[in-house]
This record gives structure tokens, C-alpha cells and sequence, in this order.
């Protein structure tokens, strides 16, 4: 059984708790948080040990793992000690506050031993995004051409989060950077438009909306588009296309049914309502990835260096939305 603790009692925080106490390998032993009584609240649900100082968890022999879901420029510094003090490690996205110091994260851990560490972009464990992958590489749909990611959430977190977030390239688009490298591999060219379409975040100094185009080494291409705001709901959406065939994935709902009546055909129940919904199957499946990299030694994905490669393409996505031109990488 391994004993993980989560760090951050927040939307994430929760999330991976309730992952871990329902995984048949693994105890939720511990939940840290400084804030009010986020710890001790998250911990009674689940019958766990409260630390309010990271640190003083790390010290703690009978914590094997840690999932941090802090606030992200706690995450590269929490990573460290974490694995100094020999705990393997899950990070929650983005790995680290910007490049230069995921950067420096990745080469410090190059210089010592230590458990895995891998980083939360759980789309890759969605089934229905790791079926598109898998028919991308057994060249069931040919070879890859386009590939259009869609993802809105229903509505903006407040203006006081955008203000710290780190842009919404960052914040947002990060998950889906990540997803349009995990099917074109490296990418070499990044274009972006910048939206400002919220009024309640018209001071914000950040996009509210972006459409960003990534050029792959191999020729294909993918395009994002992003909202914060979406009425329809928590709008999840894909597409592969290659020579040989596609692949499409639309919204869940709860149900698969389909209402016809008199006023209206094929209506159907609102999309899963958000991130702990949606990708509810996906956080789940990233666990399981993670206790079986500790436990077998099996290589993680994604890891510190994918973390750094998304940071690096919304680095580059912010400068062409600001900027008008578009950004190569393989200068
Ligand atoms: N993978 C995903 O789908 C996903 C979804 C949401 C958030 N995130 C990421 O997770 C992180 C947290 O986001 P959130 O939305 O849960 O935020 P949140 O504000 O809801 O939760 C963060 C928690 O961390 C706590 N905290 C503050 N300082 C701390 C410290 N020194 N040690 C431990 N905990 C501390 C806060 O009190 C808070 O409870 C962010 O980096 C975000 O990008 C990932």
C-alpha cells in the first residue's frame, strides 16, 4: 500500500484525495495546507494525519508519495525538498511559475537520485484522448495531419485569480499545449491570437480567450481555441485527422440519451459539469500510472521535461499574442 499525501486542500487537492482513498494501492495518509482549516477538513473526510507545514511532511517516514496541489509558484520549490527527502512525486500543472525556473527544476533534479517525479496533465490518461494517441501510432487513421483541440470552462475564476495566474497561456492553455505535443511530438512554430471578450475581467491585464496554431516537426498542425467562458457549458472537444481516417470527440454527458419532442430533436443533458467530472476517469487513471512507475520502476509520463516543453509553448503562444508574429522554436 503506499501512503500518499496530498498537498494544498484545494479544488485540485480534493480531487486527488478522493482519487487516492478510492485507489485499491494506496492510502491517503496525510493532507497539507497552511489555510484555515482546509487540512483538517479535507483529512476528517478521509481519516487522515493534518500537517500545516510542508516541510514537516516531508520529514514524516511513514509518507511514501506526495501530490502537490498548491498554489503554482509553491510547486518547483515543493518538488525539490520533496524529493530530497526521497518521496516520489506527483505536480500538479504547470510544473513551475515560468521556464527559467522549470528549467533550473529539471537540471537540479538531474544531479541527485530520487523517485519519480511526474506532472498532472491527466488528459493524457482520458480514455478517449490515450484511444486517439493509440490510433495515431498503430496508424489506424494514417498519417496525422490536423488535429483541433476545443476547451472552454463553463465560467471565468475571479478577477483577483486571473490577476495571479500567470496568464491565461499558463493557466489554461497549458492542458492543452501539453495534449497537442503529446500527438505531434516536438513543435516548431507557435501562432496566437489574444481575446478580450469578458467585461468582468476587461482590467485584468491577460487574455479571456485565445486561439493558438502549433506547427509540428513533422508537418502537422493543431489549433486551441480557449474560452473562459463557455454558456453551454464545460465545452471539451477533439479531432484528429489523418490520411487515412479521423477521430472525434465530443462532450460527455451523464446519460448518452437523446430527447426528441415536438419542439426540439436530439436534445440531450448538459455536458459533465467541469474538470472533476469530466476528467474524473483521467485523474483516476494518472494515479494508477504513478503508484506503477514507483512500484515497477516504469519510465512516467508526463515528466519534468514535458512540463518544461508546455511552459516553453505558452511562453512562446503569450509573445505572439502580444506581438502579432509568430514564434519559432527551432530558430
Ligand atoms: N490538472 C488540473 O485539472 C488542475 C485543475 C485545477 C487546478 N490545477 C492546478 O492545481 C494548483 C492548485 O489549484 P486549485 O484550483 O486547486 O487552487 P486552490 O486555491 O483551490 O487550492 C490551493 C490550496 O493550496 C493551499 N496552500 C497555500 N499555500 C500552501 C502551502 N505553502 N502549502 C500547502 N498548501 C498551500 C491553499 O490554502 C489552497 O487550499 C494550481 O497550480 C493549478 O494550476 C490543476
Amino acid at each position: 500500500m503506499l501512503r500518499v499525501a496530498v498537498i494544498g486542500a484545494g479544488r485540485i487537492g480534493k480531487v486527488h484525495a478522493a482519487a487516492v482513498a478510492a485507489h485499491p494501492q494506496a492510502q491517503l495518509v496525510a493532507v497539507c495546507d497552511p489555510m484555515g482549516t482546509a487540512a483538517e477538513d479535507l483529512a476528517a473526510v478521509h481519516g487522515a494525519r493534518v500537517y500545516k507545514d510542508a516541510d514537516a511532511l516531508f520529514a514524516d517516514p511513514e509518507v511514501d508519495a506526495v501530490i502537490i496541489g498548491s498554489p503554482t509558484p509553491l510547486h518547483a520549490p515543493q518538488v525539490l525538498a520533496a524529493t530530497r527527502a526521497g518521496k516520489a512525486v506527483l505536480v500538479e500543472k504547470p510544473v513551475a511559475k515560468d521556464v527559467e525556473e522549470a528549467r533550473a527544476l529539471d537540471a537540479e533534479l538531474a544531479t541527485f537520485e530520487h523517485p519519480p517525479v511526474m506532472v498532472g496533465f491527466q488528459r493524457r490518461y482520458d480514455p478517449s484522448i490515450r484511444r486517439a494517441k493509440d490510433l495515431i501510432e498503430d496508424g489506424s487513421i494514417g498519417d496525422l495531419e490536423q488535429v483541433v483541440i476545443v476547451a472552454r470552462d463553463p465560467a471565468p475564476p475571479p478577477a483577483e485569480y486571473v490577476a495571479v495566474c500567470g496568464g491565461i497561456f499558463k493557466d489554461m492553455t497549458i492542458h492543452d499545449l501539453d495534449e497537442a505535443r503529446f500527438f505531434l511530438g516536438e513543435i516548431v512554430e507557435v501562432s496566437a491570437f489574444g481575446q478580450k471578450v469578458l467585461p468582468e475581467l476587461a482590467d485584468v491585464d491577460d487574455f479571456d480567450a485565445a486561439v493558438v496554431m502549433l506547427r509540428g516537426a513533422d508537418g502537422a498542425v493543431a489549433t486551441v481555441m480557449n474560452n473562459r467562458r463557455c454558456v453551454t457549458g464545460y465545452d471539451q472537444r477533439l479531432e484528429v485527422h489523418g490520411s487515412a481516417g479521423s477521430a472525434v470527440m465530443d462532450n460527455l454527458r451523464p446519460t448518452a440519451l437523446s430527447v426528441n419532442t415536438a419542439e426540439a430533436s436530439g436534445s440531450q443533458q448538459p455536458y459533465l459539469d467541469f474538470f472533476l467530472t469530466r476528467y474524473a476517469d483521467a485523474y483516476s487513471n494518472e494515479l494508477t500510472a504513478f503508484i506503477d512507475a514507483i512500484n515497477t520502476g516504469a519510465p512516467v509520463s508526463p515528466t519534468v521535461s514535458d512540463g518544461v516543453a508546455a511552459l516553453v509553448l505558452a511562453q512562446a503562444a503569450e509573445e505572439s499574442a502580444r506581438s502579432g508574429r509568430t514564434v519559432r522554436l527551432d530558430a
